[in-house]
């Protein structure tokens, strides 16, 4: 019998979409992403780009992450770690608001662009403002030689691999992981971060690839599962708190992406200004609730969600009791220190935004208007 494959069924090695296919290649891109990089046994990051310019970062009067989409969810991150660990200011801005607000911009700021394509135009545009001002400019890209990498000064490459979907996911979590290493190693040259510190969080950090692995074995067939009974809503809440705020602003966005469903993340305490007005039996509401990070907090959110009636989809680390007993579905994530959460609660978000657009029949490689790089403003 002749087996005939055309050229993409090869490019997407078996899996449905290419989407599907990058969402399970994360435990592959995240280490690809740490090679040569993180070296545990030495105790040492290695980052060329950021040490051969060690001087700027150092006397930065503040770092600015400029990005749109999900870089710039994957930016808002990097300001929770950089500011944790490296203690420097930092601020995020959507590239399209920076370029056009007049910004206060010296040569005493370091600008970080964070952008899988390379050829945003509104991040760009940004970098060639901020570059005119003196500022020094760091590239955190997927695509190599990309518009964006050649106009830096200094950068690290996501080692992702190419990402086909339109919606981003591997580029995402190696995104974060740079950022994870750049806080890390500012913090520990600075002073901010001590060795014993340093020394457990990058072991940590070596772990995560395991971690992504596992938990994509133990809850695709669950969150499959979890989809089925999602196909037909109309709005979805994401929330988190913390270093997982990002992670719910970035669930929710894969989702309308996708699959057309209205979804808004927000941090979880906001929910009182606005959002719990929304709550009933039809709202579910995805929340992500790791051990660590305002975990009694969260747990009086899913109270006061499931007083009126809301349908929620938690996250929360394997064993967990007080979440389990309020929430309509659980999904166990391993533990692990806060600020690599996002990494590993992003994977089954992922894959329930995925599932979801899958059922309603919607194109997830390429949704409707949406384009894999957006070269014009
Ligand atoms: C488009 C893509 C998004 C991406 C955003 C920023 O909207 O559809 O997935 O996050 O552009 O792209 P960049 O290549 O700069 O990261």
């Amino acid at each position: 019998q002749e087996l005939k494959l055309s050229l993409e069924q090869i490019e997407k090695g078996g899996y449905e979409h290419f989407m599907l296919k990058e969402i399970f290649e994360q435990p592959k891109s995240v280490h690809d992403t740490m090679r040569g990089r993180l070296l545990v046994d030495e105790g040492v990051i290695k980052m060329a780009g950021i040490w051969d310019h060690i001087e700027r970062f150092k006397n930065a009067n503040r770092i600015i992450i400029i990005a749109c989409g999900t870089s710039w969810h994957a930016g808002l991150i990097g300001e929770y770690l950089i500011e944790e660990y490296a203690r420097i200011p930092v601020e995020v801005e959507y590239a399209s608001e920076f370029r056009y607000r007049n910004p206060i911009i010296t040569d005493k700021d370091v600008v970080i662009a964070i952008s899988q394509s390379g050829e945003t135009a509104d991040t760009m545009a940004a970098l060639k403002l901020a570059k005119e001002k003196g500022a020094f400019i760091y590239g955190i890209c997927n695509v190599v030689d990309s518009s964006i990498a050649r106009i830096t000064d200094a950068g690290s490459y996501t080692h992702a691999g190419p990402e086909i979907g339109v919606a981003s996911t591997k580029a995402f979590t190696a995104q974060l992981t740079i950022l994870t290493l750049i806080a890390f190693k500012l913090g520990k040259h600075n002073g901010n971060l001590g060795n014993a510190e340093f020394m457990s969080l990058i072991a940590e950090l070596d772990a995560i690839p395991k971690k992504i692995e596992d938990v994509l074995a133990t809850t695709h067939d669950l969150v499959q599962n979890i989809a089925k009974d999602f196909v037909h809503a109309t709005n979805f809440l994401y929330l988190g708190r913390g270093y997982n705020y990002p992670a719910a602003l970035e669930g929710a966005l894969k989702l309308k992406e996708i699959s057309y469903i209205h979804a808004e993340g927000y941090p979880a305490a906001e929910m009182k200004h606005g959002p719990i007005a929304l709550i009933d039996e039809n709202m579910p509401i995805v929340i992500i609730a790791p051990k660590k990070g305002h975990y009694d907090k969260i747990v009086s959110n899913v109270q006061e969600i499931k007083a009126r009636k809301g349908k929620v989809i938690a996250v929360v680390n394997n064993g967990d009791t007080q979440v389990r007993e309020m929430a309509d579905y659980v999904i166990e994530i391993p533990e692990t220190a806060e600020c690599f959460s996002p990494i590993v609660a992003s994977v089954p978000l992922q894959l329930l935004a995925y599932y979801i657009a899958v059922y309603r029949g919607a194109n997830v490689d390429q949704p409707r208007n949406l384009a894999k790089s957006v070269t014009v403003e």
